[in-house]
């Protein structure tokens, strides 16, 4: 699916029609679980961050993972220009970070990385409280429907012990473990 080359792969996705099945499709992601990131970027086309949940591990031999955003979201052009990213797993006590990221702070919190902010092989911000936190060279991007898939190769990972944050059903919380 995807190719070695920079330019966007489009996938054809023919458009639907069935305004019942986009309703239960939504409902249904509505109810799945995901861990919150906040996607970092910086470089030429500026600093940007945005909260995400479409990031997925692809593999371990290299390390590389994939992350869905927006088109229209600025972070989405200035990772195709910087050509890097970092994914950064949010833990419980970040839920500040999560909706100021997610536009939810208003203007004047949407792009502020304060001290807790640091960065590693690439110029991406790294949140050094993170559980989580993978800093990553942009190395393909395919294009489908409303979203660009982006394939970072992995250059530098930390995680600490800390609780990830979870969202689901338009609330965030955090995974709790069933009895053995
Ligand atoms: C919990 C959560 C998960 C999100 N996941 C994604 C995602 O995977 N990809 C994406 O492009 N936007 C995602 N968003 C939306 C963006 O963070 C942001 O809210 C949206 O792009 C609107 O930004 P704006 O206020 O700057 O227009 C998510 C938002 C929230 C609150």
């Amino acid at each position: 699916m995807v190719t070695e080359s920079f330019d966007p792969v489009r996938l054809s996705l023919t458009p639907s029609t069935d305004a019942e099945l986009r309703r239960r499709f939504i409902a249904g992601m509505g109810r799945t679980t995901g861990a919150v990131t906040v996607i970092t970027t910086d470089g030429t086309a500026g600093r940007f961050g945005q909260t995400v949940t479409a990031m997925m591990s692809v593999s371990a031999d290299p390390p590389a993972l994939v992350i869905g955003l927006f088109r229209g979201a600025p972070v989405a052009d200035a990772v195709r220009t910087n050509r890097c990213f970092a994914v950064n797993v949010l833990g419980v006590d970040h839920l500040d970070i999560a909706q100021a990221f997610a536009g939810q702070g208003g203007p004047s919190s949407r792009y502020r990385f304060g001290e807790e902010w640091t960065s590693l092989r690439t110029a991406s911000p790294i949140l050094t409280t993170a559980p989580a936190a993978f800093d990553c060279h942009a190395e393909q991007f395919l294009v489908a429907g409303t979203h660009l898939l982006i394939v970072g190769r992995v250059v530098e990972a930390h995680a600490t012990d800390t609780t990830g944050l979870t969202y689901v059903s338009r609330a965030y919380g955090h995974h709790s473990p069933l009895p053995a």
